[in-house]
């Protein structure tokens, strides 16, 4: 007889990743995270969500929190994300991982979150030092771990938090000798870092954002706003060196942007033109999910029976982790 190479508990991978409800949603997080969350749900079982609890260490304004949490929920949904094959709900609708992030919160030490970089960067930006906001990479784990993902998607930022997830999972299977942990993966979003209106990265907290579902003269506004060097329309350009033209190799085909390089390098070509080219693209591209997402909203209860229907689903997966977890400290 022929022993199989798989496990029997084999099951397909598990990705899993959040996203705050902190503000509009841009290009930046449209490329760098959403478009591959939305291509991973055929690639396994994904679970994913509004991350709300989080964003409450920086939000505290409710009805602000409600309609953001909403606005992330007609996003993802408009732009491909099917609450059939993924798990999709907001993390509030479990409150497992809260006492699940206090169970791992009691075998990590202060001195593994004190080097957490987000939270010191956030406190060199002004940010007041909540309790939650230094713990915030404790709950973070408890969302990974509570469904035993394997894969976490997530960009640069978030890679460190990732692997201190690592290593609560370890602390606290070494501590109580189980095995109730699976240890996580991060992946990193294949769009590392897309250029913001000002040439940084584009963040909600730079004001640097062209929003994914901007249109018409705001759209305009941001897209003709983009910063450009001062060379005269006349002399060549170095498109490499453009934002202009990086964020056009979001949308274009290559034989596009080969046309367009060659116009920046045999001058004659504006920044000007360059930016209508480029706003064209923006513009045509979402048009679509423009329209899903206004159908959206129109009815909030189907969105809300998305979030309930997931939120179900990943409650039951993250009691058994929670029981389990329970039993070993000696709780059950
Ligand atoms: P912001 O910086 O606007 O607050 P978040 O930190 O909430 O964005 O990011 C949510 C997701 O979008 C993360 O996975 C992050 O890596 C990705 N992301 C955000 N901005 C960019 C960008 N400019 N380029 C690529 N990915 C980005
Ligand atoms: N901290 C993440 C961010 O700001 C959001 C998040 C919360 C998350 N929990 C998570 C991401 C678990 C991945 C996995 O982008």
């Amino acid at each position: 007889m022929s022993v199989s190479a798989e496990a029997p508990t084999a099951r397909p991978k598990r990705f899993l990743s959040g996203v705050q409800p902190s503000g509009k949603l841009h290009l930046g997080n449209y490329f760098g995270a959403i478009r591959q969350h939305v291509e991973l749900q055929d690639e396994g079982e994904s679970y994913y969500f509004i991350a709300n609890y989080h964003a409450l260490t920086t939000i505290h304004d409710a009805a602000l929190l409600l309609q953001n949490t909403r606005d992330v929920a007609a996003t993802y949904l408009a732009l491909g994300l099917d609450p059939k094959k993924a798990t999709f709900f907001r993390q509030s609708d479990v409150p497992e991982v809260t006492e699940l992030a206090w169970l791992l919160s009691t075998v990590t030490g202060m001195g593994l979150l004190e080097r957490a970089v987000s939270y010191k960067d956030k406190i060199a930006r002004g940010l007041q030092a909540s309790v939650g906001l230094f713990t915030y990479p404790v709950l973070m784990a408890a969302d990974i771990l509570a469904y035993s993902s394997d894969v976490v998607p997530v960009g640069q930022d978030q890679v460190q938090h990732v692997e201190m997830t690592q290593d609560m999972a370890e602390y606290f299977n070494n501590t109580f000798s189980c095995q109730v942990f699976r240890r996580p993966e991060f992946r990193l979003n294949k769009t590392a870092k897309v250029p913001g209106t000002d040439g940084q990265k584009m963040s909600k907290s730079y004001g640097n954002t062209i929003g994914i579902f901007s249109a018409g003269s705001e759209l305009k506004k941001s897209v003709m706003g983009i910063v450009t060097d001062s060379t005269p329309l006349e002399e060549p350009k170095d498109p490499s060196r453009c934002t202009v033209y990086a964020l056009y190799g979001l949308f274009a085909a290559p034989e596009e942007m080969e046309a367009m390089g060659a116009n920046y390098r045999k001058g004659g070509y504006g920044y000007g033109s360059a930016k209508k080219e480029l706003l064209a693209k923006v513009d045509a591209y979402f048009a679509p999910y423009r329209e899903k997402r206004a159908q959206l909203l129109a009815h909030p209860d189907e969105i809300e029976d998305v979030l309930a229907d997931g939120a179900r689903r990943a409650r039951a997966e993250a009691r058994k982790t929670l029981d389990a977890a329970r039993h070993a400290c000696g709780l059950a």
